[in-house]
C-alpha cells in the first residue's frame, strides 16, 4: 500500500492538525484517541487527512483512471456510474466503494448521495457526446441527454454533496469539461452547448462560494482515447478508431494526473481552469496526423 509522504501530499504542516483535526474525528476515528495521541506514524496520519473523494462516471476512461490516481494519493474513493459490474472492478482495484449512479435521474442521485456520509472532493466526470449531426439535422433527444448528463448531472451532484464539502472545512469540486466548451466546431453543437454551459455553471459556483471553504476547478481536455468516441458513434468501433488515427492522443491517465495534481495543491490555491491537449492537437479543430 502506498502512503504519500507529507511533502508529496503538499498538505500539511503542524498547523494542519488543527485545520484537519475535525475531519479526522468526524469521519475516521482512530481506534483510541485521535491523530495526536502519538500512536500513528506521520505518513498514515496525513494520508488519512485526504478524506473521501467521489468520482462520477468512474466505470471507464478518465473517471476510472482518476479513481486510481486519487486512491494512490491517499484518498478514500467512492465511485458512481450506471455499469455497476465495471464500477465494482474499479472499486476493488482502489480499495474504494461503488454505488450505482445515473446522474440524469433525481432519485438515483438522491440515493447515491444518501450513501456518502462525508466528502471532501467531488470529481464531476460523468458525461460525453452523442452524434455529430449538424444543427440542421439536430436530434433533440441526443441534445437533451447531453444536457442532462454533462450539465444537470453536475448540478445534481454538486448540490447534493455541497453540504458535505463545506462541512469538511476544505472541500473541492473538480469538473471535467472539454475543449469543446471553449471552441465550437461543425457537428458539435449539442455537445458544445453542454460543455459551454457547464463552464458557466462552474464559473458561477466559484463566485458563489467565494469566502467559503470550497475550491472550484475545471479541467478541460482535448482528445483523450477512451470509450468517448465509441459512445459518440453509437458503438461503431471502426468510426471511433478513426478519430485517433495517426495521432498520439491523451490517455485517461494523463487527465487523471491533472485531477490528482489540482486536488493536491495547498488549500489556499485554486486552479480555476486547466486546458490540456495532446501535442498533436492545437484546438478543437486543429489536429496533426502523422
Ligand atoms: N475522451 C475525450 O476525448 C474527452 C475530451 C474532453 C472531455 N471529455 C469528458 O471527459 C468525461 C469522461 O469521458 P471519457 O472520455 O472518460 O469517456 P468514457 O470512457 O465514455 O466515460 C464516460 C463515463 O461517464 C459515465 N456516464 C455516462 N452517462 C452517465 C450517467 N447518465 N450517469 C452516470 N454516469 C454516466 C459512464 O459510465 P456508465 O456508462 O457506466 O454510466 C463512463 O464511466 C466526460 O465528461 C467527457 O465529456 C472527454
Amino acid at each position: 500500500m502506498y502512503f504519500p509522504t507529507r511533502s508529496s501530499l503538499n498538505l500539511c504542516s503542524e498547523k494542519c492538525r488543527t485545520r484537519h483535526g475535525r475531519r479526522w474525528s468526524a469521519t475516521r476515528a482512530a481506534p483510541s484517541g485521535g491523530p495526536d495521541d502519538g500512536r500513528y506514524g506521520d505518513r498514515v496520519q496525513h494520508a488519512a487527512t485526504r478524506g473521501t473523494a467521489v468520482v462520477t462516471g468512474a466505470s471507464s476512461g478518465i473517471g476510472a483512471a482518476t479513481a486510481r490516481a486519487l486512491a494512490g494519493d491517499g484518498w478514500e474513493v467512492v465511485v458512481g456510474a450506471r455499469r455497476i459490474d465495471r464500477l465494482k472492478d474499479v472499486a476493488a482495484a482502489t480499495g474504494g466503494r461503488a454505488h450505482a449512479l445515473d446522474v440524469t435521474d433525481d432519485a438515483s442521485v438522491d440515493a447515491f448521495v444518501a450513501r456518502v456520509p462525508d466528502c471532501r472532493l467531488l470529481v464531476n466526470n460523468a458525461g460525453g457526446a452523442l452524434g455529430v449531426a449538424s444543427v440542421a439535422d439536430a436530434d433533440v433527444e441526443q441534445w437533451r441527454t447531453m444536457y442532462e448528463t454533462n450539465v444537470l448531472g453536475v448540478a445534481r451532484l454538486t448540490r447534493g454533496l455541497l453540504p458535505h464539502l463545506e462541512a469538511s472545512g476544505d472541500g473541492h469540486v473538480v469538473t471535467i469539461g472539454s475543449i469543446a466548451g471553449h471552441e465550437p466546431y461543425p457537428g458539435g453543437a449539442g455537445y458544445n452547448a453542454a460543455k459551454f454551459a457547464v463552464r458557466a455553471v462552474m464559473s458561477v459556483l466559484r463566485q458563489e462560494l467565494l469566502g467559503r471553504p470550497v475550491r472550484v476547478s475545471e479541467i478541460d481536455p482535448g482528445m483523450v482515447e477512451t470509450e468517448f468516441s465509441l459512445v459518440r458513434f453509437g458503438g461503431d468501433a471502426e468510426r471511433a478508431a478513426q478519430v485517433y488515427e495517426g495521432v498520439t492522443p491523451l490517455t485517461a491517465d494523463d487527465v487523471a494526473e491533472c485531477v490528482r495534481w489540482v486536488a493536491s495543491r495547498p488549500s489556499h490555491v485554486n486552479v480555476d481552469q486547466m486546458i490540456v491537449l495532446a501535442r498533436d492537437q492545437a484546438g478543437a479543430r486543429q489536429v496533426h496526423r502523422h
